[in-house]
């Protein structure tokens, strides 16, 4: 809903007022949007404070199932960290601004599917948010790159980590020593996005995708999206034991019963979430 001026503010239930994303929750599917499109969706500290409170509103909402992510405007998904903002600052003060809750974290710990839909720059902190998302879809315009050494620093919001689970050491290493930007199809072909869209269709097929999940149970959903998460997380042992609590757990749904008895009755599931 945006305010009657017009002016892109975006106004929850909860009656925060945000100025620096869009969010919007409709069929089941929530889109978050980065909307500082004339920084190409930098990510400065109140945005990422809002990016967070959206999360929390979400996660209590029924009417939200799957949650995509996006840039305003038609140049940027993100292009990083909001670079004014590292200026003057010194190891114990970027420390200090780092102690509080991550919105990587908060991404990859979300309990409902997470899709990160890149229609332009994706770049350093633009990129590992990316990674913290569940999967990546890219308009064929899309850059990626992790390009902080340019700056003399490093990736800092899990890039050296996440990168690195997903596409190995050698093509991480090479992204981050040299922060050179690599294109859709090669971010494809690294496995580093799951597909890639004319970018004119990009928002469709995200959306059509994430209707198809958006059906499944809630309950399933999250559980299975924490046993994937542990395999990065833990030994295989740890993980194959963490797999099967969460499958018995499952068991115990209604979502379950209705699962079963839909095929069995050969009709279409309807899941509630319980
Ligand atoms: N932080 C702060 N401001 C940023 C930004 C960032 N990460 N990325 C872009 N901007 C700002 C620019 O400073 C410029 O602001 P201005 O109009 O007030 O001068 C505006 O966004 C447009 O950027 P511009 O460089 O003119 O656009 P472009 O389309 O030619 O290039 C990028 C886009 C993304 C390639 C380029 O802006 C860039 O390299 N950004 C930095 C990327 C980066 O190093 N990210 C990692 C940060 S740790």
């Amino acid at each position: 809903m945006l305010n009657e001026l017009g002016q892109g503010f975006h106004i929850m239930r909860t009656r925060m007022v945000y100025q620096n994303i869009l969010l919007d929750t409709r069929d089941r599917i929530s889109v978050l949007t980065i909307n500082r499109p004339d920084k190409r969706n930098a990510l400065n500290d109140a945005t990422r404070n809002e990016i967070l409170h959206a999360l929390d509103s979400l996660e209590s909402s029924p009417d939200s199932r799957v949650l995509i992510v996006t840039g305003a405007g038609d140049k940027a998904f993100i292009a990083g960290a909001d670079i004014g903002e590292f200026e003057g600052r010194t190891s114990l003060t970027q420390r200090d601004t780092m102690k509080g809750r991550r919105i990587f974290d908060a991404v990859e710990d979300f309990p409902k599917p997470v899709i990160a839909m890149i229609n332009g720059f994706c770049l350093g902190g633009g990129l590992e948010f990316a990674l913290a998302c569940d999967l990546r879809f890219a308009g064929d315009n899309a850059k990626l790159g992790q390009p902080e050494i340019n700056l003399g620093i490093i990736p800092g919001g899990g890039g050296t980590q996440r990168l690195t689970r997903l596409v190995g050491e050698g093509k991480a290493m090479e992204l981050i020593l040299t922060g050179d930007l690599i294109n859709a199809a090669q971010a494809k072909e690294l496995g580093l996005v799951n597909d890639v869209f004319v970018i004119g269709e990009l928002q469709d097929r995200v959306r059509a995708l994430a209707a198809r999940i958006a059906e499944k149970s809630p309950i399933a959903l999250q559980m299975a999206k924490e046993a994937v998460k542990t395999a990065s997380r833990t030994n295989l042992r740890e993980g194959l034991d963490r797999e099967t609590d969460l499958f018995c757990l499952t068991f115990g749904s209604e979502d379950k019963a209705e699962g079963v008895r839909a095929f069995l009755e050969k009709r279409k599931a309807n899941f509630k979430g319980r």
